[in-house]
Order: C-alpha cells, then sequence, then structure tokens
C-alpha cells in the first residue's frame, strides 16, 4: 500500500544523511522542504521532494494538505503512564507547601502509588493505560518509553511490565518498557534499603530479564532515594542482563547520578535540575543523553534544569514528558515545545530537535524514528493550517496536530 500526502506547506524535519543525534550548535538547525509532498509505502517513509518536482501524484491514497504542515511524530522517552490512579489529592497537599520529599516521607508520592497497585487487576491497569496512549497519540505522540516502578515487589514489577508489553502487542505506537525496580524504598525497607537493593537485583531482575520483558533499567538515584553506591550497583547488574541504564538523576540535588549514568554508559539520564559544571564534563564525549523534563519542574515547581548552558557547552538535549500522576500529570509533548521555549530559552529548533532525533536517541530508535528520512518508519503528524513551525511551541495550550499517522497508517483525525 502506499500513501501520498500533497501540497504540504512545510515538511519539517528532514534529513538526508540520518544522524544518531543533533549536538550543541546544531540543535538550532533544522531541514525544511516548502510545498512539498511525502510518499509512505509499506508503512516506511519512501521518498519526498518538492510539488513542483513531483513525478507521479497517484496512490493508493492521497491526502492533500495544503496550509498544512508535516512533522515527524514525537517522541517521548521518559513516561509513567501505566499507573493504578491519579494523586489529585497531593497535589493539594502541594499546593499548599508541602515540598516533593516531605509528601514521599508521609508515605504519599510513589508509595501512594504502589499500595494501589497491590490492589488493582493486569487487565483494569491495561485499560486505563491504553486510554492514556490513545490521548497522547492524538496530541501527535509516535513512540514512547514507559517504566515500571509504582510496583516495588516483585509480583506488582512483573505486573506492571506485563501490561506494557500488552500495550505494546495492542497498540500501534512504538513502546520500550523500562524496569525501573529502584524507584522508592518500600517502607518496610527504609532503615534497610540495601536488602531492597538485593531484592531489586537478585529477585525482579533475573524474572524481568528471563521473560524479556524490559528494555532498559532505571534508577532514582536522588537525595532520600537511591545512592550513587546502589545506583551504581543497579546498573551494573542490568548491564550484565543487556538493559542499558535510563536513568533519574539530579532532580533534588547533585546526587552524582550524572556521573554514574556516564561511568555505566546509560542511554540517557533524566530531570538533571542540579546540573553543574562538574555534571556538563561529564556528559561531553558521553554516549549518555541529557534529558530535561520540563513538566515535572513546572508541575512541583523546581529549579529548572540548565538547558542554554548545556547546549551552549556543546551538550545534546532531549525533552520527554514524564507523564505520571504525581509530578508530570500530562503527557502532551506540545506543552512540552512551549515550555521548552518560554521556561528554557530554548529556540523553537532546539526544542523541535530534543523532542524528536534526540528523544528517539534517549529511546534507542533514533535508527527508526525521530526525523523524516527515507527507510524510517512513517510515523508523522500533519499540523491544522499554521502560520509558521514556530507557531507550534508559540500558540500554546490547543491541541494543533490534525492527522496522525502511524506506521503509515491514520490513526486519528482530530
Ligand atoms: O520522574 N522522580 C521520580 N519519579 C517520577 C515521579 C513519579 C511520581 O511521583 O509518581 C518522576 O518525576
Ligand atoms: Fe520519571
Amino acid at each position: 500500500m502506499d500513501f501520498l500526502i500533497k501540497n504540504i506547506k512545510k515538511l519539517v524535519q528532514i534529513e538526508y544523511e540520518a544522524k544518531e543525534k543533533v549536538c550543541g550548535s546544531q540543535m538550532s538547525e533544522i531541514k525544511t522542504l516548502d510545498d512539498a509532498w511525502l510518499k509512505i509505502v509499506d508503512g516506511k517513509i519512501d521518498s519526498f521532494g518538492k510539488m513542483k518536482d513531483i513525478k507521479a501524484d497517484h496512490a493508493d491514497r492521497v491526502l492533500d494538505a495544503s496550509g498544512k504542515m508535516v512533522f515527524p511524530a514525537f517522541v517521548d522517552s521518559h513516561t509513567h503512564l501505566v499507573y493504578p490512579a491519579s494523586r489529585e489529592i497531593e497535589y493539594i497537599d502541594k499546593i499548599k507547601g508541602l515540598s516533593y520529599e516531605e509528601i514521599a516521607r508521609r508515605g504519599g508520592g510513589i508509595l501512594n502509588s504502589a499500595k494501589k497497585m497491590q490492589e488493582i487487576s493486569e487487565e483494569e491497569l491495561f485499560e486505563s493505560a491504553i486510554l492514556r496512549l490513545e490521548e497522547i497519540i492524538c496530541y501527535g505522540t509516535g513512540a514512547v518509553e514507559i517504566k515500571s516502578g509504582y510496583g516495588l515487589t516483585t509480583e506488582s514489577e512483573l505486573k506492571m511490565l506485563r501490561v506494557i508489553r500488552k500495550l505494546k502487542e495492542a497498540s500501534p505506537m512504538t513502546i520500550k518498557a523500562t524496569f525501573l525496580g529502584a524507584h522508592s524504598i518500600p517502607p518496610e525497607y527504609r532503615d534497610n534499603r540495601a536488602a531492597y537493593v538485593d531484592i531489586v537485583v537478585n529477585e525482579m531482575l533475573p524474572k524481568v530479564a528471563e521473560d524479556g520483558l524490559a528494555d532498559y533499567i532505571d534508577v532514582f538515584c536522588d537525595k532520600g532515594f537511591f545512592s550513587v553506591e546502589d545506583t551504581e550497583r543497579i546498573l551494573e547488574a542490568g548491564l550484565k542482563y543487556g538493559l542499558r541504564g535510563k536513568i533519574h538523576a539530579n532532580e533534588l540535588d547533585y546526587s552524582g547520578g550524572i556521573q554514574a549514568g556516564v561511568k555505566y554508559n546509560a542511554l540517557s539520564v533524566d530531570h538533571l535540575e542540579y546540573t553543574g559544571d562538574a555534571e556538563i564534563e561529564a556528559l561531553l564525549n558521553s554516549e549518555t543523553m541529557p534529558t530535561i523534563l520540563p513538566g515535572a519542574a513546572f508541575f512541583l515547581n523546581m529549579p529548572y534544569a540548565p538547558a542554554r548552558k548545556m547546549i551552549d557547552a556543546g551538550l545534546p538535549v532531549a525533552l520527554a514528558s514524564d507523564f505520571n500522576p504525581g509530578s508530570s500529570p500530562s503527557g502532551n509533548m506540545q506543552l512540552i515545545l512551549s515550555m521548552a521555549s518560554i521556561l528554557y530559552k530554548m529556540l523553537p529548533e532546539e526544542a523541535i530537535n530534543a523532542t524528536t532525533i534526540n528523544s528517539a536517541y534517549a529511546m534507542g530508535i533514533s535508527d527508526i524514528l525521530g526525523s523524516i528520512a527515507t527507510g524510517k518508519k512513517a510515523n508523522v503528524f500533519i499540523t491544522q493550517p499554521i502560520p509558521t513551525y514556530e507557531y507550534m511551541p508559540y500558540y500554546y495550550g490547543t491541541n494543533k496536530v490534525e492527522t496522525i499517522i502511524l506506521n503509515g497508517e491514520i490513526i486519528t483525525n482530530n
């Protein structure tokens, strides 16, 4: 089956030579084509060009995109979108002034989700998560990473990961699963964290690996959660099973998490509110993608990661939603684009690179997604009529995606 989109006002984020990521000053460049066509064959991008050079303007299916732009679908490389229940009551506590750490100490936060996770059935968990996937598809997301981490017992962690596996089978979205057994310390291990890390490494991880339930491994390496030593133990154990790290680091303090991630060649280190010169130095010349999560910093009123400083130092930056019930109850990547510009002073081009090719790198899929390039998966969206691509971050708060195409098939027409 072939599919032609013609009269595209602007085809955004094209690549003639595929690259795995963009760094530093390259982040402010994106390639576009005006008055363009895009041909999709068997779910993959076959070719594209300018309308004046089009050879055959017929196909099994033809869409006219006059006045509209076509982008590669967003890649959201960090979410926790499988969860048992929302947590808006804690949100009120937060408004009243309690900090994230105080809420966690009182048994709220991640532990609150973990308690509910014990009770919910696998079916209910799946049904609620698939709705969230459908929601983010409407906002233009075509690939998403989903973490476990609200289980905190072997049985519940496996339950979450099985749900993610079912989502992979049921959804047109490209999905990667990350095992996050070390997301929080269960209350019964509060005074014996090492014993819980033992369970993560010796009991959970072998089962996760045996059932092939995870693509990556994560640790929340931060003040009040897991130490550098715990993190290194878990990352090392993960590597023995072929699972690369994608870790939560430096959200609450200069935790050493960034350096630990780099040391174990993590695919990404995420959050990064506390990033100074030493952390930037460690990340330069590494293969680890620094990933900023604007939704969480915004929602928790945290300091913002120094995105400008990182890019100006030559680093690549990826952006993801962190969609989760506690610190970022939104998976809308269009909002992330706007936050990148407004809160982090990233140019629209930098924000587009950070939510497509660089976030695809942070998910280990930049060879197949993250740009409009021949041979890549045809996960793209068509916008409403918009004047410029800068309008995407500028006109914040509404859905500017009109049609989303995943694997060459129209999934939604908003
Ligand atoms: O990425 N920082 C740690 N973990 C999640 C929060 C999850 C939650 O509060 O439920 C995050 O923000
Ligand atoms: Fe997270």
